[in-house]
């Protein structure tokens, strides 16, 4: 893709998952890079990458740690052109929550991510095609049983992603945010036969094209918005969940009033089925 060889883009979140796929795709398109993860074994998923990728054991809640993630890459590489924010925590319980989950929820899904901004932004300014991701999720727009902060989080990301939009245009900064369905990661393989059945089962009746995505399809997806052919595209959330998020209550199913209606004889009327 045009505008990503020589960047140099901070991907946090890269010990895992999504993040790891990042780092494989930013590289392979030739970008250099600075991956942050709090968990110190992340240094392993640049072993295929040594000469253009950097690790850095970091915790986003802290702030002389989000210093030392900015202060790398200007040691290491001299400028900072994309912001990628991936990170996050999943812990949640629901109506049990205490005020220390809540605010740790926080602290890593939005706040630590909006002070890496803040602190990248002298550099940001001056790169000549900055641009920020971050993460939402589905999950952000709908009611999940048990689940109370993260998706409050990744709501709150996602509209903090177009408050960077417009604030930062006048620096040329573009913002997005991407929301990825589920997402198939290692330990998916992992599970045993008749749970990753069942899991397969339930991502082809929730996704139009019937299965989970890949971390390679989100990275790509990432990669398309800190790129050139992305130049007028901010302050949007980008889907990639396989139509997912566009489904209604009905899912695959065909349209099942239309469905009693001719079972039951009723045509049309002149105005058209005025079923919901
Ligand atoms: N996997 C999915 O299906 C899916 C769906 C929707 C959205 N997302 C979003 O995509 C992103 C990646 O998801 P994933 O499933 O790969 O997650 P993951 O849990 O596999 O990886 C998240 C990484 O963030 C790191 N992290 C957490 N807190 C941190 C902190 N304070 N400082 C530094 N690093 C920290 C973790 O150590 C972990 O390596 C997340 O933002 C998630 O909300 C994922």
């Amino acid at each position: 893709m045009k505008g990503i060889k020589g960047r140099v883009a901070i991907i946090t979140g890269t010990a895992s998952g999504i993040g790891a796929g990042l780092i494989k795709n930013f590289a392979a398109s030739g970008a250099k890079l600075i991956c942050v993860d709090i968990q110190g074994d992340g240094e392993r998923f640049i072993d295929d990458f040594r000469d253009q990728a950097t690790f850095l054991k970091a915790d986003l809640r802290v702030d002389g740690d989000i210093a030392k993630i900015v202060d790398t890459a200007i040691r290491k590489f001299g400028q900072i052109d994309f912001l990628i924010n991936c990170a996050a925590t999943y812990v949640d319980k629901g109506a049990s929550s205490t005020r220390s989950e809540w605010l740790n929820g926080f602290d890593s899904n939005l706040v630590g991510h909006v002070l890496l901004v803040q602190a990248a932004l002298p550099y940001l300014k001056k790169s000549s095609s900055p641009s920020i991701v971050n993460f939402s999720s589905e999950s952000a727009h709908v009611g999940l049983a048990g689940r109370w902060i993260y998706p409050a989080t990744k709501a709150a990301i996602e509209q903090v992603t177009r408050s960077q939009a417009l604030d930062l245009a006048e620096f040329g900064i573009r913002s997005n945010s991407v929301m990825p369905g589920w997402t198939r990661k290692p330990f998916h393989d992992a599970a045993p036969a008749e749970v990753a059945e069942r899991y397969q089962n339930l991502s082809s009746r929730l996704h139009m094209l019937r299965r989970m995505g890949t971390v390679d399809e989100v990275a790509q997806a990432v990669l398309f918005l800190c790129s050139e052919h992305a130049s007028f595209i901010t302050g949007s959330c980008m889907h990639v969940d396989g139509g997912h998020s566009a489904l209604g209550p009905q899912g695959l199913e065909v349209h099942l009033p239309t469905e009693i209606r001719k079972a039951a004889g009723v045509g049309s009327s002149a105005s058209g089925d005025r079923c919901p």
